[in-house]
């Protein structure tokens, strides 16, 4: 793993100003968050920085404001969610540099914590302006990106400064950088690998990455419709991109050569509507799927011999559903396999690294979450680190 420095490589903080880039992209309704894992995730670097008495700015973007000030995109939208989690006042800056900051850390006593407002307001943001990135550091003595879930993004926040000042990996992308080596970096083998989810095109060069890293790969989700019609399945109505057939045996080539074995399902799970428990379900083989009928999941048989060969396995890389596990019974396969994984960790023969919006939801509805070994929030930057590409905000924080 490549060396960056951390939050132990710091020395006395006190009366310090500490810019910490978090992400702060929540999912809102009504006004207040609806997960606040990344704040919890941040937690504890933001803490230790804080009860070290170093004044501690966060910085973070919210949505997609394309550089201009946006009334509904203000940081101020989270501040409560932030304070609430952190269990301290918070004090919100409606700017990211100038006199306006310079002015709130001066009030600002040893150990407080201040909001910097979305740095997306900037078009120097996503530019990657250094001239924006020096306005920010001005003001700062230290600069911590604890926000794994952005550093796909070379932009001012996540990668311009972290070259303008001195720079550290704050706990939870220490954290994150070591579960990441070990599932796909410096892994124990064999490694098995599920990616599922809708669509093989949004999936191309995890897939490509994968099949030399990895000695199991289990496709899942409307995904193996591709695999499975590529290998002369009729897949009837299901959920299938046919332009990409050539893509799919390429891919299941590369693997053959790379001595990676792909699994796709030999039972499914079929209905002709898709809707909750509808009355055409029923599981069968895959060359029995009618032409009115779609697969919306894995059947018991293939589920049974993927949890086999977990089972022969030390570690797990998951991204994406095994089927469409918003909608009963469709979640059974992902469920069970979720299970299989989580005893397998708990029981200390598998390392199970998962990450992924949908995947993250599947394994909580699972129940497994806290199971895993590692569970990554990030959607874009752990697609991004799946596709084996280095990620501008880690590469900066490398010494
Ligand atoms: C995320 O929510 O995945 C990150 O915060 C990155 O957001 P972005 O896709 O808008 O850069």
């Amino acid at each position: 793993m490549a060396k960056f420095k951390t939050l132990d490589d710091l020395g006395d903080v006190a009366g310090k100003v500490a810019l910490v880039r978090v992400d702060l992209n929540l999912p809102m309704k009504d006004g207040s968050a609806t997960d606040v894992t990344r704040v919890e995730a941040s937690m504890p670097t933001i803490l230790e920085l804080a009860d070290a008495g170093a004044k501690v700015l966060l910085l973070a973007h919210f949505g997609r404001p394309k550089g201009q000030r946006h009334s509904t995109l203000s940081t101020s939208y989270v501040q409560g969610d932030v304070s609430r989690v952190l269990g301290r006042e918070i004090m919100f800056i409606s700017e990211v540099a100038g006199p306006v900051v310079e002015q709130s850390i001066s009030i600002l006593r040893n150990g407080d914590i201040g909001l910097l407002d979305n740095v997306r307001f900037w078009p120097g943001e996503e530019a990657n302006d250094p001239e924006f990135a020096k306005g920010i550091a001005a003001n700062a003595d230290f600069y911590v990106n604890d926000a794994f879930s952005a550093a796909h993004r070379a932009h001012a926040s996540t990668e311009g400064l972290a070259h303008l000042l001195p720079a550290y990996a704050g706990r939870a992308m220490e954290k994150e950088l070591t579960a990441l080596d070990k599932a796909l970096g410096n892994p124990e083998q064999p490694v098995a690998a599920v990616v599922g989810g809708a669509k093989v095109s949004t999936k191309l060069a995890v897939l490509e990455n994968l099949v030399g890293r990895v000695q199991h790969l289990i496709i899942g989700g409307g995904m193996a419709n591709t695999f499975l019609a590529a290998r002369g399945v009729d897949v009837g109505k299901s959920l299938c991109e046919h332009e990409l057939t050539a893509t799919a045996n390429a891919i299941m080539d590369k693997a053959d050569h790379a001595g990676c074995t792909v699994h796709l399902p030999y039972d499914v799970v079929v209905a002709k509507e898709f809707a909750a428990n509808p009355p055409s379900l029923r599981t069968c083989n895959v060359h029995e799927v009618a032409a009115d009928e779609m697969i919306l999941d894995i059947g018991p048989q293939a589920t049974e011999a993927l949890a086999d060969v977990l089972k022969t396995c030390r570690t797990l890389v998951w991204n994406g559903p095994l089927g469409a596990f918003e909608t009963e019974p469709f979640d059974t396969a992902t469920v069970a396999l979720a299970r299989t994984a989580a005893a397998l960790t708990q029981d200390g023969s598998l390392v199970s690294v998962a990450g992924g919006g949908d995947t993250v939801a599947a394994l909580n509805h699972a129940g497994v979450a806290k199971e895993f070994t590692y569970v990554s929030t990030a959607g874009g930057a752990f697609l991004e680190w799946m596709e084996g590409k280095e990620l501008p905000g880690v590469a900066a924080l490398t010494c």
